[in-house]
Formats: C-alpha cells, structure tokens, sequence
C-alpha cells in the first residue's frame, strides 16, 4: 500500500512550496517523497527516500516537550499553556494579551519556552547533547545528527525567533540568555533524520509510553495520551483542525516537511515531502497520510 500512495503522487505537480525563510532548506528538491510505517510488533514498511535524512525541524518540538515533562513534570505547565493558537507558528500577536505565555509548546514562543525550561542553568552544548542522546535513544539509532549549516542557516535570519524570545523575557518568561535559548532551539530544529528513524522514535506514543521494540518505558502512559492530544490539537499550528478533519491522528509537522503521526496501539507514520502549503506543512505528506488513513482505518475516530 505505501509503494501504491508513493507511486500515485509521484505525478503530483502541486507540491507546495520549499520553505525558503531559512535558506538551507530552499535548496532542498521537492521531488522527494518518502513514508515509514513502525509498529510495535517490530515491522518497518517502508517506500520512497526512506533513508535520505531531512531536517526535522518542527517535529523536534515533540521530542523536547517529553525530555521538559520527564525534568518539569507538570511544572512545565507554568512556562506554557496548551491551548491550540489558531495563529501560524510564528505568530507574536497572542503573546502581548497573555502576559508573555505562550499558548502550546509547539508554536515558536511555546518551543523557545520549552528549551528554556530544559537548560536549567546548563550551557547550550550540554542541552543539545542531551537531546541528541535522548533522539538517537528513541530511534535506536547512534548515527542520528544535528546538521550545522541548517542551525546556522536559521540563526542569520532569527530575527523573527529573536523577537519572540526578547519579547517572552520582556514579560520574565525566560530564565536564560535569550541568544543561548536561540542558539539550543535553532539547533534542536536542525536535527537530520530519516523518515525510518523518525518512525522509529514515535513508537513510544504508539504504545502508552513504552517502546515495544527496545523494550524501554519513556513515559507513563497517561503522560503519553497527553503529548497525543497536544500533538492532535496544536501539532499542525493553524492547520490543526484541517489535518485531524483529514487524517484523523494526532501529528506534529516541520517546514523540513516531515510529518510524524501516531495511531495509538496500531504504528508510527513518518512522510517526508518537503513542499508546504500556505501555513507551513508537508502538502503532500499531508495527502499521503490522509490515503494512509483512508485505507488502513487507522483514525483515531
Ligand atoms: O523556528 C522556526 O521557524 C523553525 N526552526 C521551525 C518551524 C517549523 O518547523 C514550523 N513547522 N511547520
């Protein structure tokens, strides 16, 4: 089935545009198109560029909220909300009437309010290897990156971030160096994975918390039903209610144009296709998993 979605948007001319606001990832072809299925049993289906790594971006966010529960707890709560935003990922407006809380932890602010609650007091290269550990723990998978011209690519046009994080501290909201914070999150985005790894690390959602493969527990299983449901209502930013009216599972989407999805109990779907629509994600991996869902059953509804 997935070489039969691959096969029929391989024609597809409208793939949406590259995201250019970070000129490394313009350079990527849109032509690229890849899907991943894990499933707890142990099985990876897999069709397309599976194994080419793309900048996950956005999609890390997911990875840093679990590390900030796992030290926070439900601390976490006090740095940002979880409210969708109905705005795009890299709005400031909602900032200004809300005292400088943002309102989920996969909007920019709420991201960049993440990663400070992480630091706690530690330098920007002992978060990232921290982050990288605890990605290439959950893919099973040592050989996982962060590409550095991507991270320095998005540093020289922070300016946007930049003014996030300036106006959060403007409200106390950030307790580090808010360049430090930039610099720990630009690079989190610019971890380079392939849509098998990716898979791969979404199995711990599939299965309340515990990744059935490795064996390991990442969470409680309660905590994993709650990162779902933040990843069903704010995981596509504007176009959350789009993506679960059309593909039904909770996912969480980058302007590198991955997306992970997870259908509990059943898999993890990672597609890749960099293209985006007009709020910043994967126009064709949007559509791909939408037939994935549409054949398999596996909504969440
Ligand atoms: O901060 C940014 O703008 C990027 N590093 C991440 C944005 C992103 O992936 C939005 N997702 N669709």
């Amino acid at each position: 089935m997935l070489n039969n979605i691959t096969r029929d948007l391989a024609d597809h001319d409208l793939r949406g545009q590259v995201a250019d606001y970070i000129p490394q990832l313009a350079q990527v072809s849109p032509q690229h198109f890849g899907i991943s299925v894990a499933t707890p049993e142990g099985a990876l289906y897999s069709a397309g560029d599976v194994s080419q790594p793309f900048s996950i971006q956005s999609i890390s966010k997911v990875f840093a909220l679990t590390l900030a529960l796992g030290k926070r707890g439900d601390g976490i709560w006090e740095y940002v909300g979880r409210e969708p935003s109905g705005d795009p990922f890299n709005s400031i407006v909602q900032l200004e009437h809300e005292s400088g809380k943002p309102r989920n932890p996969f909007i920019n602010a709420g991201a960049l309010a993440v990663v400070d609650a992480i630091m706690m007091g530690h330098e920007p290269k002992e978060v990232l290897a921290e982050i990288l550990s605890f990605i290439r723990f959950l893919s099973d998978d040592a050989s996982i990156y962060f590409d550095h011209e991507v991270a320095a690519s998005e540093l020289e046009h922070k300016h946007r971030n930049a003014s996030l994080a300036h106006f959060m501290k403007s409200f106390g909201k950030l307790q580090h160096d808010v360049d430090k914070i930039l610099g720990t999150y630009s690079h989190q985005c610019a971890l380079a994975m392939n849509c098998e790894q990716l898979a791969r690390a979404g199995l711990f959602l599939v299965s309340d918390g515990i990744n059935q493969v490795s064996g390991s527990r990442v969470v409680s299983a309660q905590r994993a039903r709650r990162i779902n449901s933040l990843m069903m209502m704010c995981g596509h930013y504007d176009g959350s209610g789009e993506f679960a009216y059309r593909v039904g599972l909770p996912g969480k989407s980058g302007v590198g144009g991955g997306i992970l999805a997870i259908a509990p109990g059943k898999g993890s779907i990672a597609v890749w296709s960099p293209g985006l629509d007009t709020v910043g994600n994967s126009l064709l991996g949007t559509k791909a998993l939408e037939m994935f869902t549409q054949n398999t059953g596996w909504s969440v509804f």
